[in-house]
C-alpha cells in the first residue's frame, strides 16, 4: 500500500499513468491508503467493477439513487450486486429537499427551468455527503463521452469540484482514454452483464425522464437533457470539467 498522493504528486502520477491500461490505473487507485470507492451509475461503467473484481483487491462501490432511475437500472444494479457478490452503497437524496422541490415545482421542473436544481438535490448533495467520507473516488468518465466538457480529463486528478480547504480529494478516471468501442469490446469479450436499456438504443444512461435513446450516428450525449444546450451537459457530479 502507498499513501494517497499529495497535490503536487498528482500531476506527475497522471503523466506517468496517462498511457497505462484502465486496469493498471484501477490497481493504483485501489492500492492507495485511505478510503476509496468506485462510483457506479448502473451503465457501462460496470467494467470498472469487473476489472476490480479480477484484480482481487478489496474495493467499495457506491451508487446515487436519485429515485428517478429506470426500473431496468435498478434491476441491473441488483444483478451486479449478486453477480460479483459485493455490497453496493446506495446513496439517497435528503427527503425534505426532494419533498420541498416537488411541492413547489412539481415532478418535472427540469423541463421548465433546467436540470441543475433537481440534479443538485438528487445527485450532487448526496455525492458531496458521500465524498466527505472518502479520500478518493473512481469514476467511469471518458473523454469521448462529451467532447464539450470531458475532452481533457486526466486519468488522475485532484477533484476541483469537491476538494475543500482542509481536504484534498483524488479522482481517478481509469477509462478516460478508452473509447465507447473499447468499453463494449471489453464487455463482450469478458461477458460482463450490462444494463438491458443498451439493447434498446440507449448509450449514455442517467435518470429516466432525462435520458433517451439515440439514433444511429447521434452522439451519446444527445440522449441526455436533450432540451438543453450541449455546453451545459454536466450535472454537477463532474463540475471540475467545466473549469479545466
Ligand atoms: S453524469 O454526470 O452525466 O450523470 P455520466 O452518466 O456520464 O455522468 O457518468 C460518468 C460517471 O459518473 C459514471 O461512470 C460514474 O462514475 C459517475 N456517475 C454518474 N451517475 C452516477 C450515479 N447515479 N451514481 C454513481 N455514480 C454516477
Ligand atoms: Fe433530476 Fe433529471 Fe437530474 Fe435526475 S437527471 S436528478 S431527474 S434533473
Amino acid at each position: 500500500m502507498t499513501t494517497i498522493p499529495t497535490i503536487d504528486l498528482v500531476d506527475a502520477l497522471a503523466a506517468e499513468y496517462a498511457d497505462q491500461s484502465p486496469s493498471e490505473i484501477l490497481q493504483l487507485a485501489l492500492s492507495q491508503h485511505g478510503e476509496i470507492a468506485i462510483s457506479f451509475s448502473g451503465a457501462e461503467d460496470v467494467v470498472l467493477i469487473d476489472m476490480a473484481s479480477r484484480l482481487g483487491l478489496p474495493f467499495r462501490v457506491f451508487s446515487l439513487d436519485t429515485a428517478r432511475l429506470h426500473s431496468e437500472t435498478y434491476q441491473f444494479i441488483e444483478k451486479i450486486r449478486q453477480h460479483y457478490k459485493i455490497d453496493i452503497e446506495i446513496c439517497f437524496p435528503e427527503a425534505q429537499a426532494v419533498e420541498d422541490l416537488v411541492k413547489n415545482k412539481g415532478l418535472f421542473s427540469f423541463f421548465e427551468d433546467g436540470h441543475q436544481e433537481c440534479c443538485g438535490i438528487r445527485k450532487v448533495k448526496p455525492l458531496r455527503k458521500k465524498l466527505a467520507t472518502l479520500d478518493g473516488w473512481i469514476t467511469g468518465q471518458r473523454k469521448d463521452q462529451s467532447p464539450g466538457t470531458r475532452q481533457d480529463i486526466p486519468v488522475i486528478e485532484v477533484d476541483a469540484g469537491f476538494s475543500g480547504p482542509g481536504k484534498q480529494l483524488i479522482k481517478y478516471n481509469p477509462l478516460a482514454n478508452w473509447t465507447s468501442s473499447d468499453v463494449w469490446n471489453y464487455i463482450r469479450m469478458m461477458e460482463v452483464p450490462y444494463n438491458s436499456l443498451h439493447d434498446r438504443g440507449f448509450i449514455s444512461i442517467g435518470c429516466e425522464p432525462c435520458t433517451r435513446a439515440v439514433l444511429p450516428n447521434q452522439h451519446e450525449r444527445e440522449g441526455r437533457w436533450w432540451w438543453e444546450e450541449a455546453t451545459h451537459k454536466e450535472c454537477g457530479l463532474h463540475a471540475g470539467n467545466l473549469t479545466r
